[in-house]
């Protein structure tokens, strides 16, 4: 269930331009999932890397508001759609739980001070092993780490899987696509342990 009709609207907006302009998002199977793992979760500080125009971020941002006190903290190299997904955070009510940065989200999350107890990443497929290295110093200990298309971007991001499924507990999540060129990708779902 996705709260108040303002927000649904700003959603739909958003949804609807990602699918028209070709704009990458996760979109609503593997949204809904994001969200019961929050709602179950009830983190206090997420981490998004890659934002793009706020899809996955208004879910986040939702499912933070009806868990409890989180916020999210989302990175985006692209400064334009920065830009767009912070205007949508506020029309969409959320923004003030949310902080958008941009630069590169390996870079920018070495000045993250606050402990962190989940991690999206759906940026880069190389850069999901420097993101987490980067973060891992503030990762608190039974964090959830959530990557996006380990299924369609396994290749891309060996080392990052590689890792992950040799140092914790780490599982593949499946889904289906309705996407012309992929039928099935996965997210990756690893509980961080110190
Ligand atoms: C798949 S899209 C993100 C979709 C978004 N999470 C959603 O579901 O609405 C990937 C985004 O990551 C951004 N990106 C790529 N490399 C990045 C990096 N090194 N640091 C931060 N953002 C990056 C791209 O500009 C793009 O907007």
């Amino acid at each position: 269930m996705v709260s108040g009709p303002e927000f649904r609207r700003v959603l739909k907006t958003v949804e609807d331009r990602c699918r028209k302009q070709s704009i990458y998002m996760v979109g609503p199977e593997k949204a809904r999932f994001l969200r019961s793992l929050i709602l179950r979760a009830k983190p206090r500080c997420v981490i998004e890397c890659g934002t793009a125009i706020g899809y996955s971020g208004l879910h986040i941002a939702d499912s933070l508001r009806r868990s409890g006190e989180g916020r999210l903290i989302t990175v985006e190299i692209n400064h334009e759609r920065a830009m767009e997904a912070e205007q949508n955070f506020y029309k969409a009510g959320v923004g003030n739980i949310i902080d958008v940065r941009t630069g590169d989200a390996a870079v920018v999350l070495k000045e993250v001070y606050e402990a962190v107890d989940f991690l999206f990443l759906d940026n880069s497929y190389s850069n999901y092993h420097p993101c987490l290295l980067s973060i891992m110093p503030r990762l608190k200990d039974g964090a959830i780490i959530v990557a996006d298309n380990v299924g369609i971007g396994a290749s891309g991001m060996a080392d990052y899987l590689t890792y992950v499924r040799s140092h914790f507990e780490s599982r593949s999540h499946w889904f289906e696509l309705d996407l012309p060129w992929a039928s099935r990708d996965a997210m990756e779902v690893t509980i961080y342990t110190t």
